[in-house]
């Protein structure tokens, strides 16, 4: 394949904080079921067949670039990939969502999680991501999920509603608890290098339940987690580094403070709040966020007003890269999405 010549680096550019020609956009589960041109590729497969598939990988993973124009694009694939290369048990059910029959609860199950080598168990993701970069004029998005939203999954066996098994480890055996961080953190930066020597050009953590803790919780049992994966990373490459911590307002003292490029903020934080919190730090960041992805379903006009009162917030950002403020949920009107692209490209600033 050719590669194409005018390369949109918008969205590279944001990450570091410089002034673009258009605010870039892209969406939090941009590939997925909402659009029918994924559901015909992902129809005759289970969800972890097609992960594992890297020629349907880059198919699904170019669908969002093609049909809404976004200004990035996101490795198909999902976090909980390498803890099932650590050596777990793992099912997708329709309905029930990601489940781990065998959860890791004691030391005889942690000891057996395995350090892996992401080119030798994980081949799939990295080649998926060579493919990608031949035949994309946008940069790309490798992912990983965070230290603790990946413990939650791999402690409770699936989602939870209580976070029982997780917590009760964290209070009644915190030895434990750290133990199975720090194989999940070496696990993690070990395959998002991976992902960089293989070709993505931007990285961004998921700590999807981060604000299911209480702040000194997140502080004590996540937080030193997440500064040692962006540490590890930022030892092996200079990639911009995205860390989105979902209905994280009240984690912002700590979360602004980090050692990323870039702060992905949850649709319910105020975006003015985030980007004050952000510019009082040390070290100023840019800010991703934050539409709710319910307000897809917002008629057209208010649709507009919403994006663009964000837009209008972004301005005070050091850089701004616009998105939802979690992922797309499965029944949304891929012509909201596109609406939502274009209002972002045409926007021209408030006057000074
Ligand atoms: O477009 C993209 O964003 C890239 C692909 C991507 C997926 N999952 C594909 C997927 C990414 C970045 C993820 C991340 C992910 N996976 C997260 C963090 C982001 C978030 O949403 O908070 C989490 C918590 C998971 C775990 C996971 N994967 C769950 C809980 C589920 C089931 C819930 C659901 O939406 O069905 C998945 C499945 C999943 N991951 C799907 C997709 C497209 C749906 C699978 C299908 O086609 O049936």
């Amino acid at each position: 394949m050719m590669p194409r010549l005018s390369m949109n680096t918008t969205f590279l550019e944001a990450c570091k904080g410089r002034r673009t020609s258009h605010v870039p956009v892209w969406f939090m589960r941009q590939a997925g079921r909402y659009l029918p041109e994924y559901q015909r590729v992902r129809s005759p497969y289970s969800f972890l067949e097609l992960c594992k598939r890297p020629d349907l990988c880059v198919e699904v993973s170019l669908q969002p670039v093609d049909i809404l124009h976004v200004d990035a694009a996101i490795l198909f694939s999902d976090i909980l990939i390498p803890m099932e290369a650590m050596g777990l048990e793992l099912e997708f059910s329709e309905g029930k969502g990601p489940v781990f029959p065998n959860p890791v609860r004691d030391y005889r199950a942690a000891a057996a999680l395995r350090i892996p080598d992401p080119e030798e168990d994980m081949p799939f993701v990295l080649e998926t991501i060579r493919l990608l970069r031949e035949a994309l004029a946008v940069p790309l998005i490798g992912f990983s999920g965070a230290p603790f939203t990946l413990a939650t999954y791999i402690i409770e066996g699936g989602s939870s509603r209580n976070f029982l098994h997780t917590k009760k480890m964290m209070y009644q055996e915190p030895a434990l608890f750290q133990e199975i961080l720090r194989k999940i953190s070496d696990c993690t930066v070990r395959y998002l290098a991976a992902q960089v020597r293989a070709g993505a050009q931007v990285l961004q953590l998921f700590d999807t339940w981060a604000g299911a803790l209480a702040p000194p919780d997140y502080t004590a049992f996540a937080l030193p987690w997440v500064r040692a994966v962006l540490a590890g990373l930022r030892q092996q490459t200079d990639v911009p580094l995205i860390y989105f911590a979902n209905n994280g307002a009240t984690l912002l003292p700590e979360t602004s403070r980090l050692d990323a490029d870039v702060l992905g903020i949850d649709w319910r934080t105020p975006l003015e709040m985030a980007i004050n919190a952000v510019n009082q730090a040390e070290n100023p960041k840019a800010v991703q966020g934050n539409l709710d992805p319910l307000a897809l379903f917002l008629p057209e006009k208010q649709l507009a007003e919403r994006v663009t009162a964000l837009l209008d917030a972004g301005q005070q950002a050091k850089g701004y890269i616009f998105n939802l403020g979690h992922g797309i949920i499965p029944e949304t009107d891929p012509a909201q999405v596109k609406r939502v692209v274009d209002i972002v490209h045409s926007y021209q600033g408030t006057q000074p």
